[in-house]
This record gives structure tokens, sequence and C-alpha cells, in this order.
């Protein structure tokens, strides 16, 4: 039998497979040598078969770890609408942002409703060795005050960092913050006034709307296109019609769709932004936690250090509780560093030496690119979930990286209603109306996926499925 009629005859019975859910979503297939083995078939042959798989979306390679099959087509979320492209800037009017500490501040919850990997995916154990080897060695420089701009060597390790994947940053020009969140507030505060215009994706994180609205600002919303990100042509055309300062945006795996933007429109809309002298506030948190393929490009990468201050912590790769991040000044440095100097003096010191020491000791790559795997494989078991618990016509962006899932319910199902419901059960979530200005999105939810796949998320999820049919109608 020719090659040829080898490998679609192979594709064709592991495709009725998976159709007939005898291969189930998220399932490893065996490797390329097994198949090639037990088929009696060439490698080459069972590489065919798996790529006219993967053509046809069936299956998917998941770097050094193999190939999987999907979870079933989902629709994705329709498209926000055009009506999301503000016409006029507004200051930040969405009353339920004061809710969102009252969920933040519960403990007994299961936490679908926090963007923070499970304890059991970081490297806690090996973090505490290092704190208390800190301890011991110099408790009078780790119990001290630092320098305002943080420690030189942790500042070191942030632009080697970046420098893997293609971009030059000199340490000086990164200030070390209490989070990515502050190195967001204070550039906010650096760079703009009371009353000045900033560019905001819509939907996304409601941490960012609260920033803004603390600095008195008004905002105009983009669209952030469920898996293909942003639009340049969109910004561009917001810069063209209003006097912008600034654009607060999540490029990388955007909070709450996972979706990455294009390089093509990340280039894009740096230019866009530097000839209309619009300052560019990347939030690039999620840079690191790409389900596949590299390390997508931060917007630093597009520019000289003139337009771009690029935020990043290590909350979602390490330890949220460490408080560290940072901000990545460019010509804005020296202005950034006096904000963060006369806010907090300096981010505690104990943990910065702490991550100095940990990554010392330890391949921080490997946990890396196991925390990948986990939440991309995470992210797949609750889609799945959500398409055999939930309503009919539930829809669930796929998301590209990060740990977040956008849902748009059935029209008739209130997010708030569905929120408060699933709350009354001990189940967290987040309400769509969260994630924009005006509080668009009354019929969506956002869901973390940071907690592994286990029999207490697949009963909450089952849960807020069953409590959201009884909502319909
Ligand atoms: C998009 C985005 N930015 C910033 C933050 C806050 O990060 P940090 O813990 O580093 O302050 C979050 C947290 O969920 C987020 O999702």
């Amino acid at each position: 039998m020719s090659q040829d009629l080898l490998y679609e005859r192979l594709a064709d019975r592991m495709r009725r497979q998976i159709q007939r859910g005898v291969l189930r979503a998220g399932e490893r297939l065996p490797s390329l040598r097994r198949l090639g083995r037990d088929q009696r078939i060439s490698l080459a042959t069972a590489v065919e078969a798996y790529q006219q798989l993967e053509r046809e979306g069936l299956i998917e390679a998941r770097p050094r770890s193999g190939y999987y099959v999907r979870s079933a087509p989902m629709q994705a979320p329709r498209s926000p609408r055009a009506r999301h492209l503000s016409r006029a800037p507004m200051p930040v009017r969405n009353p339920a942002l004061l809710g969102v500490l009252d969920v933040q501040s519960r403990r007994d919850l299961v936490p679908l409703h926090a963007a923070t990997p499970a304890a059991a995916l970081l490297p806690s154990a090996a973090l505490a060795a290092s704190i208390t080897r800190v301890m011991r060695r110099d408790p009078g420089t780790a119990l001290g005050y630092t320098v305002p701009q943080g420690l030189p060597e942790l500042r070191e390790r942030i632009a080697q960092r970046y420098g893997q994947c293609g971009v030059e940053i000199d340490p000086d020009e990164i200030v070390i913050t209490a989070g990515a969140m502050e190195a967001i507030s204070l550039t906010l505060r650096t760079v703009t006034r009371p009353g000045d215009i900033v560019i905001l994706e819509t939907p996304t994180y409601h941490g960012l709307l609260q920033a803004v609205a603390a600095q008195g600002l008004r905002v105009l919303e983009v669209p952030n296109r469920p898996g293909l990100g942003i639009d340049a042509a969109q910004v561009g055309e917001l810069l063209e019609r209003h006097a912008v300062r600034a654009a607060l945006l999540v490029p990388n795996f955007n909070n709450p769709l996972g979706s990455l933007t294009s390089d093509a429109d990340k280039r894009a809309l740096v230019a866009a932004c530097a000839a209309h002298g619009t300052v560019v506030i990347e939030d690039d948190l999620y840079g690191e936690l790409a389900y596949s393929g590299e390390r997508p490009s931060p917007l630093r990468r597009y520019d000289d250090g003139e337009h771009v201050v690029t935020c990043g912590s290590y909350s979602k790769m390490l330890a949220p509780g460490l408080r560290v991040g940072w901000m990545i000044g460019g010509r804005r440095t020296t202005e950034l560093l006096r904000t963060k100097s006369f806010s907090t003096v300096a981010t505690a010191t104990l943990p910065q030496m702490a991550l100095i020491e940990h990554f010392a000791r330890h391949d921080v790559e490997r946990g890396l690119r196991r925390l990948r795997r986990a939440l991309a494989d995470n992210a797949q078991a609750y889609r799945q979930a959500l398409l055999d618990h939930w309503p009919d016509g539930t829809c669930v962006a796929e998301p590209a990286g990060g740990m977040t899932l956008w849902i748009e319910l059935p029209d008739d199902i209130d997010g708030q209603a569905l929120f408060e419901a699933a709350l009354e059960r001990g189940i967290g979530t987040l309400p769509g109306h969260l994630f924009s200005n005006r509080g668009d999105y009354s019929h969506h939810m956002r869901l973390s996926c940071g907690q592994p796949w286990d029999r207490k998320i697949e009963t909450a999820l089952r849960t807020v499925g069953e409590l959201a049919k009884g909502l319909q109608g």
C-alpha cells in the first residue's frame, strides 16, 4: 500500500475514534515512535497522520510533551460588537468594581474567581527554603530597607530573561515594585494627570479599571477580539480622534480572554502610539505562560525605551504573595523611580533576596514548562466540563495562554445572578460586567483555571452549570 494511503487510513481511523469519544478530549496520544511501532508504519507516515489531524483541529502538539486530543470544538464567544469601540472618553463608572473586594477577601470559596495558579503548581517548598537560608545568612540586610530601585542582582536577572527572548533591557532601567499592580499604578501616576484619556481593552482585567479610576482618568475602550487580540487599526482610529495620553494594554494573553495579539498588530500599535505621543503601558504579566510555542514578544521589542513602559511580576509564575514585580521605564526610569520612592520608599527586601537565592539554585525554566503544561491541561479539561454541563448555547473563548476562561452565557442568564447563586454554594466566580468600563457583558462570566482538575473542581463546575440552567426562563 502506498505511504499516502497508509497515513490517510490511519488518520481516518483516529478521526472516527475521536468523534465517537473512544479517544477522549485531553487524552495523550501515543508518541510518534510508538505509533510507528504499533501500526508497523514508518515514522514519516506517523508524522503525516498526526499532521493531518492537527490541520483538522482534532489534535494538538504540545512542546516537549507529545500529541493530545483537543477538546470538542466549541463556538468562540461572539466578538464584542462594534459599539464597544468607544465614541467618547468616559470616567470609570462601573459601581460593580467596588464589590470585587468582598469576593477577594473570602478564603472559604472554591477559587474559580482567583486568577492564580494553585500552590501545588508553584515551587513553594523551594522558595520557603530560600527564605530560610537568606534569613539565617544575613538577617540584618533582609530585614532592613533596601535601595528604592530594587536589588541589582534581581534587576539583572529580569533583564537577562528578556534578553533570552530577544529584547535588550538595561538593568538600570528596571525598578522593582510590589507586584505588577503597583508598577501599573505608579506608571499611571507618573505619566498621566487626572482627566487625561487612556485606552483600555474591552474586556479587560478589573484591576486595571480600578487603577485608572483611582487616578481620575477617562477611558476609551478598544475591543480585544477573541482568539485575535488587539486590532492596531482600531487603536489608530481612537488616536486619530482623541488626544490620548496613554494606552494600558495586555497584548500577551489578555485577562479574561487569554488572547494573543499578533506581532504585526503589536508593531503597528507601538508605531501608532509613538506617532501620536501616546505612552504605551504594557502589562506583560502572562507573557511567560504560553500554552504552546515560544514566549511571545513584549511590546518593548518594537520600541527603544522611548514610548513603552513594560510592567510585569513573578505573581503568576512563582508566588503572588511575595509581591515582587517591576517596571521597565526606558527614558522615564528616573521619574518612575522618584514616584516609587516617594510612594513606598522601596519594595520589601526579604522577597527580593529570596528570589535571587532561588534563581541561583533552581532551574526556573523547568518549573515554568511544567506550569504551562498544567495550565493548558486545566483549560482544556475545564472547557470540556463547560461543554458537558452548562446550558446549550454557552460559548467559551479558547485561551492561548494565561489562566482565565471567558464565558458568554445564553441571553436569558444574567451573569450577576449566576455569580450570586454560585457564591451561596461556596463557589467563587466573577461576573462579566466587572471587565468593562461601562459594565457591559452582563451575560458573561470569568473563571480561573489555575486549580488542577480534580473532583472538587469538576463538582463545582457542574454545580454552576446546573445553577445556570435553573436561572433560564
Ligand atoms: C492582567 C493583570 N494585571 C495585573 C495583575 C496583578 O498582578 P500582581 O499580582 O503582579 O500585582 C493581574 C492579576 O490577576 C492581572 O490579571
